[in-house]
């Protein structure tokens, strides 16, 4: 696994956006919701996340941006494998669990274990299962690479938007 920096000199010397300014701006830019998952010694671990897209077809790359503040994070990248479970449009209660680090999480949660070995959410759209390949430090947020072993394409439902910091398209 490498780590490496994206820091890089500042050009522009005038005003930067505040970390206010950047979430409402972005929030106009839609995505869809996903869980990533792990499993350690300690039990499962997962967060809500939109920042997820797909890298290379060959090799099969994933990536995803986690904030050095999560505690899943940290356990997932030493586990070095995880699987990311993309909702589906009515899943609102497991995007409301895993979406705050105050939430449920798997408390009385009706999930599996992957042939992986990552705890697999049931009812999503999809499923990545992927190990930790690449871990790139930027600003207060890692970009995580992860090589795909496995797909799933379990359910066809509509998939879950999140836009301008709520569900479906009205923002
Ligand atoms: C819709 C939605 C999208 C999110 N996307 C991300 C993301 O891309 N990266 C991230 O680090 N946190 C994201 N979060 C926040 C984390 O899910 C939240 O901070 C997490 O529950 C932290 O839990 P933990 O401290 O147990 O890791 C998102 C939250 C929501 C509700």
């Amino acid at each position: 696994m490498q780590i490496q920096s994206l820091t890089q000199e500042r050009a522009f010397d005038g005003d930067v956006p505040t970390p206010d300014e950047m979430r409402r701006a972005m929030g106009r830019f839609a995505s869809g919701v996903t869980v990533v998952t792990g499993l350690d010694d300690d039990g499962p671990v997962g967060f809500a996340c939109q920042s997820f897209a797909s890298v290379s077809l060959e090799p099969p790359l994933v990536l995803f941006c986690a904030d050095h503040r999560g505690r899943a994070w940290p356990r997932i990248r030493r586990a070095g494998r995880f699987t990311v479970n993309v909702l589906g449009a009515e899943q609102t209660d497991l995007c409301g669990r895993f979406g705050s680090s105050r939430g449920l999480k798997f408390d009385g949660l009706d999930w599996e274990l992957s042939r992986w070995g990552t705890p697999t959410l049931p009812g999503v759209l999809m499923r990545v299962h992927a190990e930790v390949h690449d871990v790139h430090v930027a600003g207060d947020h890692d970009i995580v690479v992860g090589r795909v072993t496995e797909l799933e394409c379990p359910a066809e439902d509509r998939p879950m938007v999140f836009y301008r910091g709520a569900f479906g398209l009205d923002g």
